[in-house]
Protein backbone atom coordinates (compact mmCIF):
# COMPACT_ATOMS: atom_id res chain seq x y z
CA UNK A 1 0.00 0.00 0.00
CA UNK A 2 1.01 3.34 -0.71
CA UNK A 3 1.80 5.47 2.40
CA UNK A 4 2.15 9.05 1.34
CA UNK A 5 4.95 11.28 2.56
CA UNK A 6 5.06 13.75 5.05
CA UNK A 7 6.94 15.56 7.67
CA UNK A 8 5.71 16.76 11.12
CA UNK A 9 7.63 19.76 12.28
CA UNK A 10 7.92 18.78 16.26
CA UNK A 11 6.91 16.14 18.47
CA UNK A 12 3.07 16.22 19.35
CA UNK A 13 1.07 14.01 21.36
CA UNK A 14 0.79 10.52 20.64
CA UNK A 15 -2.56 10.54 19.54
CA UNK A 16 -2.25 12.41 16.79
CA UNK A 17 1.74 10.80 15.69
CA UNK A 18 0.35 7.12 16.25
CA UNK A 19 -2.25 7.55 13.53
CA UNK A 20 0.06 9.88 11.57
CA UNK A 21 2.64 6.88 11.75
CA UNK A 22 0.27 3.91 10.72
CA UNK A 23 -1.44 6.04 8.08
CA UNK A 24 1.89 7.76 6.32
CA UNK A 25 5.48 7.48 5.61
CA UNK A 26 6.55 10.51 8.47
CA UNK A 27 9.08 11.93 9.35
CA UNK A 28 9.33 13.66 12.44
CA UNK A 29 11.74 16.45 13.88
CA UNK A 30 12.57 15.39 17.16
CA UNK A 31 14.87 18.87 18.51
CA UNK A 32 12.94 20.88 20.93
CA UNK A 33 13.82 23.83 18.45
CA UNK A 34 11.71 24.07 15.51
CA UNK A 35 13.53 23.37 12.27
CA UNK A 36 15.15 26.35 10.14
CA UNK A 37 13.03 27.88 7.20
CA UNK A 38 15.77 26.06 5.41
CA UNK A 39 15.89 22.81 6.99
CA UNK A 40 12.37 22.88 6.74
CA UNK A 41 12.40 23.32 2.94
CA UNK A 42 14.44 20.78 2.71
CA UNK A 43 12.82 18.17 4.76
CA UNK A 44 9.34 19.29 3.03
CA UNK A 45 10.40 19.39 -0.70
CA UNK A 46 9.08 15.11 -1.41
CA UNK A 47 6.23 15.13 0.67
CA UNK A 48 2.63 15.54 0.14
CA UNK A 49 1.96 16.14 3.50
CA UNK A 50 2.98 18.69 6.22
CA UNK A 51 2.04 19.09 9.98
CA UNK A 52 3.11 22.42 11.07
CA UNK A 53 3.56 24.64 14.38
CA UNK A 54 2.41 28.28 14.56
CA UNK A 55 6.75 28.63 14.56
CA UNK A 56 7.15 27.22 11.11
CA UNK A 57 6.22 29.59 8.57
CA UNK A 58 5.09 28.21 5.48
CA UNK A 59 5.29 30.90 2.47
CA UNK A 60 4.71 30.69 -1.30
CA UNK A 61 8.22 29.73 -1.88
CA UNK A 62 8.10 27.32 0.63
CA UNK A 63 5.07 25.63 -1.05
CA UNK A 64 6.68 26.26 -5.14
CA UNK A 65 9.47 24.12 -3.59
CA UNK A 66 7.09 21.41 -2.60
CA UNK A 67 5.43 20.34 -6.12
CA UNK A 68 3.61 17.11 -4.64
CA UNK A 69 2.54 19.08 -1.34
CA UNK A 70 -1.49 18.17 -1.06
CA UNK A 71 -1.86 19.27 2.76
CA UNK A 72 -0.76 21.47 5.51
CA UNK A 73 -2.41 21.00 8.74
CA UNK A 74 -1.54 23.32 11.14
CA UNK A 75 -1.13 22.10 15.14
CA UNK A 76 -3.16 25.34 16.39
CA UNK A 77 -6.15 27.63 15.56
CA UNK A 78 -4.45 30.42 14.89
CA UNK A 79 -2.91 30.03 10.97
CA UNK A 80 -1.10 33.74 10.09
CA UNK A 81 2.06 31.49 9.90
CA UNK A 82 0.83 29.76 6.79
CA UNK A 83 0.20 31.88 3.52
CA UNK A 84 -3.05 30.62 2.98
CA UNK A 85 -4.03 32.75 -0.21
CA UNK A 86 -0.67 30.95 -2.13
CA UNK A 87 -1.63 27.59 -0.59
CA UNK A 88 -5.33 28.01 -2.00
CA UNK A 89 -3.92 29.11 -5.46
CA UNK A 90 -2.12 26.24 -6.06
CA UNK A 91 -4.47 23.49 -4.76
CA UNK A 92 -3.40 22.79 -1.36
CA UNK A 93 -5.74 22.27 1.51
CA UNK A 94 -5.08 23.83 4.70
CA UNK A 95 -6.05 22.74 8.21
CA UNK A 96 -6.60 24.00 11.89
CA UNK A 97 -7.32 23.20 15.25
CA UNK A 98 -10.93 25.37 16.53
CA UNK A 99 -12.77 24.75 19.35
CA UNK A 100 -10.42 22.24 21.70
CA UNK A 101 -8.24 24.82 22.81
CA UNK A 102 -11.33 27.41 23.49
CA UNK A 103 -11.57 27.02 27.25
CA UNK A 104 -7.76 26.51 28.34
CA UNK A 105 -7.23 29.96 26.32
CA UNK A 106 -9.86 31.75 28.31
CA UNK A 107 -9.00 30.05 31.29
CA UNK A 108 -5.63 31.83 30.55
CA UNK A 109 -6.20 35.05 29.76
CA UNK A 110 -8.50 35.30 32.61
CA UNK A 111 -5.63 34.10 34.55
CA UNK A 112 -3.41 36.49 33.22
CA UNK A 113 -6.62 39.48 34.35
CA UNK A 114 -6.06 38.13 38.08
CA UNK A 115 -2.36 37.57 37.81
CA UNK A 116 -1.33 41.45 36.54
CA UNK A 117 -4.49 43.15 38.39
CA UNK A 118 -3.41 41.78 41.49
CA UNK A 119 0.56 42.17 40.80
CA UNK A 120 0.50 38.60 41.78
CA UNK A 121 4.02 38.36 40.19
CA UNK A 122 5.56 41.37 41.37
CA UNK A 123 4.72 40.43 44.88
CA UNK A 124 5.66 36.64 44.64
CA UNK A 125 8.61 37.77 43.48
CA UNK A 126 9.21 40.38 46.27
CA UNK A 127 8.67 37.25 48.78
CA UNK A 128 11.86 35.15 47.05
CA UNK A 129 14.07 37.81 46.68
CA UNK A 130 13.60 38.42 50.92
CA UNK A 131 12.81 42.06 49.75
CA UNK A 132 8.83 41.10 51.51
CA UNK A 133 9.75 41.59 55.46
CA UNK A 134 6.23 41.82 56.73
CA UNK A 135 2.78 42.42 55.85
CA UNK A 136 2.23 45.89 54.50
CA UNK A 137 -0.60 48.21 54.60
CA UNK A 138 0.49 50.38 51.71
CA UNK A 139 2.17 46.92 49.82
CA UNK A 140 1.56 45.59 46.69
CA UNK A 141 -2.13 47.35 46.16
CA UNK A 142 -3.93 45.61 42.97
CA UNK A 143 -7.01 46.41 41.02
CA UNK A 144 -10.59 44.92 41.70
CA UNK A 145 -12.49 42.63 39.11
CA UNK A 146 -15.87 42.76 40.50
CA UNK A 147 -18.40 44.86 39.41
CA UNK A 148 -15.61 46.48 36.54
CA UNK A 149 -16.27 46.22 32.75
CA UNK A 150 -14.17 43.80 30.33
CA UNK A 151 -13.63 45.18 27.10
CA UNK A 152 -13.15 41.94 24.21
CA UNK A 153 -11.12 42.36 20.85
CA UNK A 154 -12.68 39.43 18.94
CA UNK A 155 -16.07 38.44 20.08
CA UNK A 156 -15.30 34.92 18.50
CA UNK A 157 -15.08 31.65 20.62
CA UNK A 158 -12.87 32.31 22.96
CA UNK A 159 -13.28 35.78 23.09
CA UNK A 160 -17.23 34.88 24.16
CA UNK A 161 -15.83 32.05 27.07
CA UNK A 162 -13.89 34.88 28.91
CA UNK A 163 -16.53 36.96 28.64
CA UNK A 164 -19.07 34.21 30.29
CA UNK A 165 -16.23 33.42 32.96
CA UNK A 166 -16.10 37.59 33.76
CA UNK A 167 -19.82 38.21 33.54
CA UNK A 168 -21.03 34.81 35.21
CA UNK A 169 -17.97 35.17 38.06
CA UNK A 170 -17.64 38.58 38.48
CA UNK A 171 -20.93 39.85 37.04
CA UNK A 172 -18.99 42.28 35.03
CA UNK A 173 -20.53 44.52 31.99
CA UNK A 174 -19.20 43.40 28.42
CA UNK A 175 -18.04 45.20 25.48
CA UNK A 176 -17.16 43.64 22.48
CA UNK A 177 -15.23 45.72 19.58
CA UNK A 178 -15.15 42.89 16.28
CA UNK A 179 -15.85 43.51 12.82
CA UNK A 180 -18.97 42.03 12.73
CA UNK A 181 -22.03 41.63 15.62
CA UNK A 182 -22.24 38.85 17.94
CA UNK A 183 -26.39 38.40 18.54
CA UNK A 184 -25.38 35.56 20.61
CA UNK A 185 -23.18 37.17 23.12
CA UNK A 186 -25.41 40.26 23.50
CA UNK A 187 -28.23 37.89 24.34
CA UNK A 188 -26.34 35.53 26.71
CA UNK A 189 -23.91 37.84 27.82
CA UNK A 190 -25.46 41.08 27.57
CA UNK A 191 -22.45 42.18 26.01
CA UNK A 192 -22.12 45.86 24.04
CA UNK A 193 -21.30 45.99 20.41
CA UNK A 194 -19.32 48.94 20.32
CA UNK A 195 -16.26 51.08 18.13
CA UNK A 196 -12.77 50.35 19.61
CA UNK A 197 -12.04 53.84 21.00
CA UNK A 198 -15.24 53.12 23.16
CA UNK A 199 -13.89 50.25 24.36
CA UNK A 200 -10.84 51.46 24.67
CA UNK A 201 -12.43 54.26 26.54
CA UNK A 202 -14.99 52.30 28.93
CA UNK A 203 -13.06 49.07 29.80
CA UNK A 204 -11.07 48.36 33.00
CA UNK A 205 -10.01 45.11 31.19
CA UNK A 206 -9.34 44.85 27.49
CA UNK A 207 -8.34 41.45 26.21
CA UNK A 208 -7.54 40.43 22.98
CA UNK A 209 -9.08 37.42 21.24
CA UNK A 210 -8.81 38.69 17.38
CA UNK A 211 -6.70 36.95 14.57
CA UNK A 212 -3.38 38.58 13.36
CA UNK A 213 -4.57 39.70 9.77
CA UNK A 214 -3.08 42.96 8.33
CA UNK A 215 -6.47 45.08 9.55
CA UNK A 216 -4.93 43.89 13.47
CA UNK A 217 -1.54 43.97 13.40
CA UNK A 218 0.11 46.90 15.56
CA UNK A 219 -3.85 47.38 16.23
CA UNK A 220 -2.67 48.77 20.28
CA UNK A 221 -0.06 51.22 19.85
CA UNK A 222 0.41 54.16 21.96
CA UNK A 223 -2.27 56.20 20.32
CA UNK A 224 -4.68 52.70 21.45
CA UNK A 225 -2.98 52.74 25.28
CA UNK A 226 -3.58 56.55 25.52
CA UNK A 227 -7.29 55.80 25.10
CA UNK A 228 -7.25 53.43 27.94
CA UNK A 229 -7.99 54.26 31.46
CA UNK A 230 -4.49 54.52 33.65
CA UNK A 231 -6.38 52.15 35.93
CA UNK A 232 -6.56 49.41 32.88
CA UNK A 233 -5.00 46.06 32.56
CA UNK A 234 -3.99 44.74 29.05
CA UNK A 235 -4.45 41.00 28.43
CA UNK A 236 -2.84 39.57 25.11
CA UNK A 237 -3.66 35.90 24.59
CA UNK A 238 -3.77 36.00 20.82
CA UNK A 239 -0.49 37.01 18.73
CA UNK A 240 2.01 39.66 19.50
CA UNK A 241 2.49 41.56 16.91
CA UNK A 242 -1.37 42.52 17.64
CA UNK A 243 0.65 45.22 20.23
CA UNK A 244 3.63 47.05 19.17
CA UNK A 245 6.02 45.77 21.83
CA UNK A 246 7.96 49.24 22.22
CA UNK A 247 4.83 51.42 22.74
CA UNK A 248 3.12 48.94 25.05
CA UNK A 249 6.71 48.89 27.25
CA UNK A 250 6.37 52.87 27.18
CA UNK A 251 2.97 52.52 28.62
CA UNK A 252 3.34 50.34 31.24
CA UNK A 253 6.75 51.87 32.37
CA UNK A 254 5.08 55.67 32.41
CA UNK A 255 1.77 54.36 34.00
CA UNK A 256 -0.30 54.94 30.47
CA UNK A 257 -1.76 51.82 31.88
CA UNK A 258 -1.74 49.96 35.27
CA UNK A 259 -0.42 46.32 34.04
CA UNK A 260 -0.41 43.60 31.27
CA UNK A 261 -0.88 39.92 31.05
CA UNK A 262 0.93 38.05 28.04
CA UNK A 263 1.00 34.88 26.85
CA UNK A 264 2.13 35.93 23.45
CA UNK A 265 4.94 38.62 22.63
CA UNK A 266 6.69 39.94 19.81
CA UNK A 267 9.13 38.44 18.98
CA UNK A 268 8.69 34.87 20.63
CA UNK A 269 10.59 34.61 23.14
CA UNK A 270 11.39 38.22 23.99
CA UNK A 271 15.49 38.13 24.25
CA UNK A 272 16.77 37.92 27.67
CA UNK A 273 17.64 41.65 29.13
CA UNK A 274 14.27 42.98 27.25
CA UNK A 275 13.31 46.29 29.14
CA UNK A 276 9.26 44.80 29.28
CA UNK A 277 10.94 41.53 31.55
CA UNK A 278 12.00 44.00 33.82
CA UNK A 279 9.23 46.15 34.58
CA UNK A 280 6.96 45.06 38.15
CA UNK A 281 3.73 45.43 35.94
CA UNK A 282 3.89 42.65 33.89
CA UNK A 283 3.10 39.36 33.72
CA UNK A 284 4.71 36.97 30.73
CA UNK A 285 3.95 33.47 30.00
CA UNK A 286 5.33 31.61 27.33
CA UNK A 287 2.90 31.09 25.04
CA UNK A 288 1.20 28.30 27.26
CA UNK A 289 -2.53 29.07 26.73
CA UNK A 290 -3.31 25.94 24.68
CA UNK A 291 -0.90 23.95 27.21
CA UNK A 292 -3.65 21.39 28.94
CA UNK A 293 -3.16 17.85 28.40
CA UNK A 294 -7.02 17.58 26.90
CA UNK A 295 -6.14 20.57 24.34
CA UNK A 296 -3.19 19.43 23.06
CA UNK A 297 -4.21 15.94 22.72
CA UNK A 298 -7.32 17.15 20.73
CA UNK A 299 -5.12 19.50 19.06
CA UNK A 300 -2.81 16.76 17.85
CA UNK A 301 -5.95 14.06 17.28
CA UNK A 302 -7.71 16.72 15.01
CA UNK A 303 -4.72 17.88 13.57
CA UNK A 304 -3.72 13.81 12.55
CA UNK A 305 -7.48 13.73 11.32
CA UNK A 306 -6.60 17.24 8.69
CA UNK A 307 -3.30 15.61 7.32
CA UNK A 308 -4.59 12.26 6.75
CA UNK A 309 -8.11 13.44 5.21
CA UNK A 310 -6.20 15.97 3.20
CA UNK A 311 -4.30 13.18 1.79
CA UNK A 312 -7.01 11.42 0.87
CA UNK A 313 -8.50 13.80 -1.11
CA UNK A 314 -11.51 14.13 0.95
CA UNK A 315 -12.82 16.92 3.22
CA UNK A 316 -10.61 18.44 6.26
CA UNK A 317 -12.50 18.18 9.84
CA UNK A 318 -11.55 22.07 10.48
CA UNK A 319 -10.79 23.34 7.20
CA UNK A 320 -9.01 27.06 7.12
CA UNK A 321 -9.68 27.62 2.95
CA UNK A 322 -12.32 24.88 1.94
CA UNK A 323 -12.94 27.12 -1.43
CA UNK A 324 -9.83 24.67 -2.41
CA UNK A 325 -12.31 21.80 -3.04
CA UNK A 326 -12.50 22.50 -6.94
CA UNK A 327 -8.77 22.59 -7.65
CA UNK A 328 -7.14 20.72 -5.81
CA UNK A 329 -4.21 19.08 -5.82
CA UNK A 330 -4.29 15.03 -5.86
C1 LIG B 1 -3.04 28.61 18.63
O1 LIG B 1 -3.54 27.49 18.58
O2 LIG B 1 -3.15 29.43 17.71
C2 LIG B 1 -2.32 28.99 19.90
O3 LIG B 1 -1.67 30.19 19.80
C3 LIG B 1 -1.36 27.90 20.34
O4 LIG B 1 -2.07 26.78 20.68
Amino acid sequence: MHKPRVFVTRVIPSVGLDRIRAACHAEIWPEPLPPSHEILREKAEDCEGLLTMLTDRVDWRLLDACPRLRVVSNYAVGYNNIDVHSATERGIAVGNTPEVLTDATADMAFCLMIAAARRLVEANRDLHSGRWRTWEPMGHVGRDLVGRTLGIVGMGRIGSALARRCRGGWGMRVLYADVKRRERAELELGAEWVDFDTMLRESDFVSVHTTLNNGTRGMFDMRAFRKMKRTAVFVNTARGPIHVHEDLTRALRDGVIFAAGLDVTDPEPLPAGDPLLALPNVVVAPHIASATVTSRDAMAEIAAENLIAGLAGKPLRAWVNPEVEGPRRR
